[in-house]
């Protein structure tokens, strides 16, 4: 078929139609077959293009979510991927599900939690890796209303979400460890069937049953395709039952922004971008895991991210009763304290041609320099190769001036307080006020910065 020529209908239809163009094999034929590299030739419609912008903004200036990894294996303590990486017997596995017992309040001290931390938004897992729905399904009884829980965990999470205020997300993993077609999917034509539209299925009800939906957050594609998946389908059927909805890039499609993890890399200017990272070294709970990031990482990733117009989704692992690790809370308000004091910064997202520090990070909006010093010098902090006129300065933190002096070296900030005593923790911002944009160039320090007269 010649993609120019496809029909509207044609589109609508989704992989289905674009499997047939795109030379995926019929009914009975390896997904997985050389046919593969044909399909990836073929351009699959942007779904949702046109009306993009509009559904992002809200994204776009909310900047900072909370993930939250919480399923089965929590009751594990040992991560979200024990089944695989342990292998324990499946029927010991699944009899866990008896046993994962949520408190019902539990939802809403997440949702507090990330409202303090100055979060805006929050993805959950309705379904992970292991293929327990956190929600009231018709398609398994590997649910949270026939299993332990006893009821509906993504409803009492919904809500939850709403009453703080904040946007609502599913995560949704499309791997799948717990459905017998979860795997064979990928070399069984009758079994991709049956399993693309249980995974179809599923989604439709999370996006049927809970009201508006903010996020649609997918995982791992594997073993399948944007093909396999019918994910052209999937999304069109997602925008069609919620319109205002943004999807992720884990379908095999571009879909509305990507999904870096636990690294933070800026896509081009453009493309919306989302940095997703664990607080310490784990999803799903891991009571062995203290390795946890501190307060100041967090701020200053967070600053990174917003620095090149991205977004930062910081994960949560609760305990197997829902309650929250004590070291998760005690982080997440040290950060929200910091927000509070210092909010301007999170909308502080333009291109940024001051970078270089030996103590501090840079961003600005306009005119507006940024400076965020993570550790504290002492007594004055200065900006080598500063090229720009510094009209005024001062601490975000109190809005105190902060008394400068610049030469075509350097702008030096002076009368700060001593080492040891930052003006803010866990970092401290000043504000400078710039004649234009602000630009540094080090290498005009080395090259043209007059030397001694003698070696
Ligand atoms: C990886 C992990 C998964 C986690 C996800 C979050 O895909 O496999 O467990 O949910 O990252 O982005």
């Amino acid at each position: 078929m010649d993609m120019m020529k496809m029909t509207r209908r044609e589109m609508m239809l989704g992989a289905a139609a674009v499997g047939v163009a795109a030379g995926v094999p019929a009914m009975g034929q390896s997904i997985d077959a050389p046919d593969k590299a044909a399909a990836k030739k073929v351009a699959l419609p942007d779904v949702g293009a046109a009306t993009r912008a509009e559904r992002m903004a809200w994204w776009h200036a909310a900047k900072f979510g909370m993930f939250i990894h919480y399923g089965t294996y929590s009751t594990i303590m040992r991560k979200e991927w024990d089944l695989e990486q342990e292998a324990p017997p499946y029927a010991e596995y699944m009899a866990k599900a008896k046993t994962f017992k949520p408190r019902k309040e539990s939802p809403r001290e997440w949702a507090r939690l990330a409202k303090k931390a100055g979060m805006k938004y929050m993805v959950l897992t309705t379904k992970h890796h292991e293929g327990f729905c956190n929600w009231d399904t018709k398609l398994t009884d590997y649910n949270a209303v026939k299993q332990g829980p006893g009821f509906d965990l993504v409803r009492e999470y919904v809500e939850a979400v709403r009453a703080e205020g904040l946007k609502v997300g599913f995560y949704y993993s499309l791997m799948d460890w717990h459905h017998p077609d979860g795997a064979k999917c990928a070399t069984d034509e009758a079994a991709r069937r049956r399993f693309v539209e249980y995974t179809h299925g599923l989604i439709r009800e999370l996006m049927t049953n809970y009201g508006k939906i903010d996020v649609l957050w997918y995982d791992v594609a594997w073993p399948l395709d944007a093909a396999g998946w019918e994910s052209v389908k999937m999304n069109e059927m997602v925008y069609g039952l919620q319109p205002g909805i943004i999807i992720n890039n884990r379908n095999k499609l571009p879909g509305d922004f990507s999904t870096p993890e636990q690294k933070i890399e800026a896509a081009e200017r453009g493309r919306a971008w989302e940095s997703c990272m664990t607080l310490n070294g784990s999803w799903g709970y891991c009571q062995a895991d203290d390795e946890w990031k501190t307060p100041r990482t967090v701020v200053r990733n967070l600053i990174t991210c917003v620095k090149d117009d991205g977004n930062y989704l910081l994960n949560i692992g609760p305990k197997p009763d829902g309650s929250i690790p004590a070291e998760t809370t005690e982080i997440l308000t040290a950060v929200g304290e910091w927000i509070g004091r210092n909010g301007e910064v999170i909308q502080a997202n333009d291109v940024c041609k001051v970078t270089r520090s030996n103590y501090a990070s840079f961003s600005r909006k306009g005119n507006t320099l940024y400076m965020h010093v993570h550790i504290w010098p002492g007594d004055y902090v200065a900006i080598g190769g500063m090229q720009t006129k510094v009209k005024s300065a001062k601490l975000l933190r109190t809005g105190k001036p902060v008394a400068f002096t610049q030469d075509d070296w350097q702008v030096k900030l002076t009368g700060l307080p001593a080492f040891g005593a930052a003006p803010d923790t866990p970092i401290t911002t000043i504000v400078l006020e710039c004649e234009s944009e602000p630009v540094q160039d080090n290498l005009n320090v080395r090259q043209n910065k007059p030397r001694p007269a003698t070696a």
